[in-house]
């Protein structure tokens, strides 16, 4: 249990996050189905991308994972093994409590000319495969529930695919990844549509390395991701920016704290997530975007001045529709920042918390209560009815590093102290976040 207290003094001064997750995770997996070696560097050490290693390794792909460095940089090199390299592991693959690892890899497992098992955490064990489990089938693939409930553990048995038309009934870039990796190895076009463009770091990355990958995007909004097989991936040196949900929480604490101003060094804004940055200055937040470099995944300094929150002429704010899945994963500190802003703020389309690392509508909302806020869960997401003064309480993560770090920054303005349970989650994603927001608070 870690014990928090009110912030007296405002935040001031530099930081810079650890890398994006999905994009690390990403640049191992393709790395390794790649040809020749990689030489990735701003990787994201976190428990889940040490997971997404460990499962490759065990796939028989050489990952110096030592953190070696290349010029004085610490780098990671993948020594790939071409798209028809992998062996057979001798153990199941375990994913820990990644998500990302477990959905992504199955689509590669689902292609391969041996069987594996693929297994996590008792969250993992808990969380939705139906969804990836679809459509690999349609493809071909032979995938089998072995608790018969849908979910992990799951015994792949790889197949020839073939490729499908795919329309997916939510924008998961989980499941599209998946299907798209399953698609490498198909016979013909692989296409996933979805109703609104979630990540796009897959179609951008697979790029990279020499797919013939692309989207387009309808006028209604809804978004394809098109790809034709055939075409061999090639080892590329790839830098991973900073990861936009770690900052979050430094821009949320910036954003409360009276008199800070806190600049943030190299944090990934792609488009498809950095929706927390426009919603956050439609409701008054004083960001300034600096150094942008749109070259492969785009990357920026962020300043980020305490600013006073506030919703419409109406007194609301709503997040909905096609935004939600540009800040899914920044919906738990949106909630603590709009607990504090002058207006009712309403989420909704966002039943797809209910499935992340916790029931994230069930513990944003029984917390933020706790800390004294007017809040009611609702069936896809949440009304805060922001403005209340908050007080500490005990906050109990239940086990889910965005939960915890989201209630850190909520103790920098909550009268009192805030004690955060099983606070050694935030590993995860995020190993220094107690030291960095630490370091931070010590500046002044
Ligand atoms: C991720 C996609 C999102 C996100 C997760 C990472 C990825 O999940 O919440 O943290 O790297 O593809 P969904 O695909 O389930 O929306």
């Amino acid at each position: 249990m870690l014990t928090l207290n009110r912030l007296s003094h405002p935040l001031r001064g530099e930081i810079s996050v650890p890398g994006d997750k999905s994009i690390s995770h990403r640049s191992i997996m393709f790395s390794a189905l790649a040809n020749g070696s990689s030489e990735i560097t701003g990787f994201l050490e976190g428990a889940d991308c040490l997971a997404t290693i460990d499962c490759f390794q065990k796939l028989g792909v050489q990952i110096d994972h030592s953190y070696r460095p290349v010029n004085g940089v610490p780098t990671i090199t993948v020594h790939g093994k071409g798209l028809h390299g992998l062996t057979a592991p001798n153990a199941p693959l375990y994913t820990g409590n990644s998500g990302t690892t477990t959905r992504l890899i199955a689509g590669v497992l689902a292609a391969q000319p041996f069987s594996c098992d693929l297994t996590g955490d008792t969250s993992i064990e808990t969380r939705p495969m139906k969804r990836i489990i679809k459509p690999l089938t349609a493809m071909g693939g032979d995938i089998t529930s072995v608790m018969e409930n849908d979910c992990c553990p799951l015994h792949i048995n790889g197949q020839k695919l073939h490729g499908i038309v795919y329309h997916d009934p939510v924008a998961s870039a989980q499941v599209k990844s998946c299907i798209l990796l399953a698609g490498l190895y198909a016979s013909g076009d692989t296409v996933v549509y979805e109703p609104a463009l979630s990540r796009n770091h897959t179609e951008i990355m697979l790029r990279a390395y020499g797919a013939d990958i692309h989207n387009s995007i309808d006028v209604s909004g809804g978004a394809a991701a098109i790809l034709h097989p055939g075409t061999p991936l090639q080892g590329l040196r790839i830098n991973v920016p900073g990861d936009i949900s770690s900052a979050a929480y430094f821009i949320a604490a910036a954003l409360m704290v009276p008199d800070s101003e806190v600049l943030i060094h190299n944090v990934g804004i792609n488009k498809t997530r950095a929706g927390i940055l426009c919603v956050l200055k439609q409701m008054g937040a004083d960001i300034t975007v600096l150094n942008e470099d749109n070259s492969f995944e785009p990357r920026a300094d962020l300043l980020v001045r305490y600013s006073h929150l506030h919703g419409g002429a109406n007194g609301k704010f709503e997040i909905v529709g096609k935004t939600i899945p540009t800040l899914i994963d920044e919906l738990p500190v949106i909630a603590v920042l709009a607990a504090t802003a002058d207006c009712e703020t309403i989420i909704r389309d966002a039943a797809e918390l209910k499935v992340k690392e916790s029931n994230r509508i069930t513990a944003i909302c029984e917390n933020l209560r706790k800390m004294g806020c007017d809040i009611e869960p609702t069936d896809d997401g949440m009304v805060i009815h922001g403005g209340n003064p908050l007080h500490g309480a005990e906050i109990d993560t239940h086990l889910d590093h965005r939960i915890a770090m989201s209630f850190a920054v909520a103790s920098m303005v909550a009268e009192g102290s805030t004690r955060i349970k099983d606070e050694k989650c935030v590993d995860i994603s995020y190993p220094g976040f107690f030291r960095d927001l630490q370091n931070l608070t010590k500046l002044n």
